[in-house]
């Protein structure tokens, strides 16, 4: 099949060369034209596991090319994907402004294809409000007469693993009108099901649109309810561990995302909660779980910067109270395996670390570009993780990189000035790092302090 992806962001690049690998001939199209120029060059933009060597294989046989011209593949294009930002507004809803623009040039190029071709298949994969289908539909239809369908497509990847999310996914979910529409998207993706032993589901179009909220909404609300669990099995002596596992062995509840952390964040999660809870205010149903969500993960983000107030005795009112205290710091963006620092935690520790005065040197094993860009130097950049303790008060991990997991604690433990972590991802047993001599913070379990 002949297919357009518009925006060649962490979506839209991934499904490009995810479809390519099927055997379908896709066109790249994102208004940036020096990452077309970087992607035509066969270099990724962002950092994720498995799409350089796709994008190297496919840009090679032909079956993947960018362009910033829509137009160029319209004429022949069996669907059409949406893959562009749909960031918070000022009220929090989500800002249609880039769906809709795409929607118009779509609506404006449909003129190129013959007028008895078969429907085009416009498909939104950018997560969109209930009724976007709609809105996207006539958007198209004020610009041409041409016949088109607007389909609904969430995307489920997670960034970190999207080649494989996208490759071998656990469902596809379709809102859609048509039977039409339904076999063009079932031969996208139906060799990835057939992989994976996925799920279909076809359904209207604002069902699938909700799916994506809702889907966002509860992994969210699991994340906030351990945080709290955490907390509170701090404060009772209790060890989240323990918890976590034999509530998780409840087949009702399942165990994934009972991981307590320091509060979620990336490009998704906050702007999809913010832009639910504006669409249950404006239909006068408030969404009170998820807004308690939100709450408790604002609060959440704060943990680590709590911990280290406390045990270095930082009263309100001092000045600079951190002044002359050094921090390492592991882990800058928003969880592993991404370089995506939006909305991460990392960059709301070192903000109130260096508000108190404090030095702080980073390492991470893809954000630091980003990092860079975004606060200069605000904060040392060190090459590898144990350059970041030498000589620090403390070492601080904000994200859980497989490799900080597999630390030489030793050589860690001699770099730094003295031996503590504040650890806000639970890497290491509390009872084994009492054992080697550590003061050890993390979240949900006993603090250990050295003898
Ligand atoms: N990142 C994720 O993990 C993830 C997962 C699921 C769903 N989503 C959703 O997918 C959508 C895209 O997210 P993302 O993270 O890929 O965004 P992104 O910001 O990384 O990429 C968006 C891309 O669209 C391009 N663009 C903007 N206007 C354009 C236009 N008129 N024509 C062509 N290109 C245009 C931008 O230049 C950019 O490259 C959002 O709605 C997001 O909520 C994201």
């Amino acid at each position: 099949m002949q297919v357009l992806v518009i925006g060649s962001g962490y979506v839209g690049l991934v499904a490009a060369a995810c479809f390519a690998e099927a055997g379908h001939r896709i066109l790249g199209v994102d208004v940036d034209a020096a990452k077309v120029a970087t992607l035509s060059r066969g270099e990724s933009p962002i950092f994720e596991p498995g799409l350089d060597e796709l994008l190297v294989k496919h840009l090679a046989s032909g079956a993947l090319r960018f362009t910033t011209d829509l137009n160029a593949g319209i004429a022949e294009a069996d669907a059409a994907f949406i893959c562009v930002g749909t960031p918070q507004s000022e009220d929090g809803s989500a800002d249609m402004k880039y769906v809709l623009a795409v929607a118009a040039q779509l609506g404006r190029a449909m003129a190129l294809r013959a007028a008895d071709a078969k429907p085009l298949i416009v498909v939104d994969k950018s997560t969109v409000p209930v009724g976007t289908a709609a809105r996207v539909h006539a958007e198209i239809a004020a610009h041409t007469d041409r016949a088109f369908e607007v389909v609904s497509n969430p995307e489920f990847l997670r960034e970190g693993s999207a080649i494989l999310d996208f490759l071998e996914p656990d469902r596809v979910v379709v809102g859609c009108r048509t039977d039409h529409a339904e076999t063009i998207m079932k031969g996208l993706y139906q060799s990835f099901l057939d992989r994976s032993g996925g799920k279909w589901f076809r359904m209207d179009p604002p069902s699938a649109e909700l799916t994506k909220y809702a889907a966002n909404a509860m992994l969210a609300l699991r994340i906030s309810f351990i945080n709290e669990i955490a907390n509170l099995a701090e404060a009772v002596g209790a060890d989240v561990d323990h918890v976590k596992v034999a509530i998780g062995a409840d087949h009702r509840i399942g165990p994934a995302f009972l991981n307590p952390g320091p509060g979620f964040g990336g490009s998704c999660f906050p702007k999809d909660l913010q832009a639910l809870l504006k669409v249950g205010r404006e239909q006068g149903q408030p969404l009170m779980t998820l807004a308690a969500t939100v709450e408790a993960n604002r609060h959440q983000k704060q943990v680590l910067l709590r911990k280290v107030k406390a045990h270095f005795g930082v009263q309100s009112g001092v000045p600079a109270p951190l002044k002359g205290r050094r921090f390492a710091l592991w882990g800058l963006a928003f969880k592993a395996d991404t370089d995506d620092i939006r909305e991460s935690m990392a960059l709301e520790l070192i903000e109130g670390l260096v508000n108190l005065g404090a030095q702080v040197v980073v390492h991470d094993f893809a954000a630091m570009d980003a990092v860079r860009a975004r606060i200069g130097d605000k904060v040392i950049y060190a090459a590898t993780p144990l350059e970041a303790c030498e000589g620090a008060d403390a070492l601080l991990i904000a994200t859980e990189w497989a490799q900080y997991r597999q630390a030489d604690l030793e050589a860690v433990g001699r770099a730094l000035k003295s031996r503590r972590i504040f650890d806000g991802r639970n890497l290491f047993r509390p009872e084994a790092m009492e054992a080697q001599g550590w003061t050890y913070h993390s979240l949900g379990r006993r603090p250990v302090a050295a003898k």
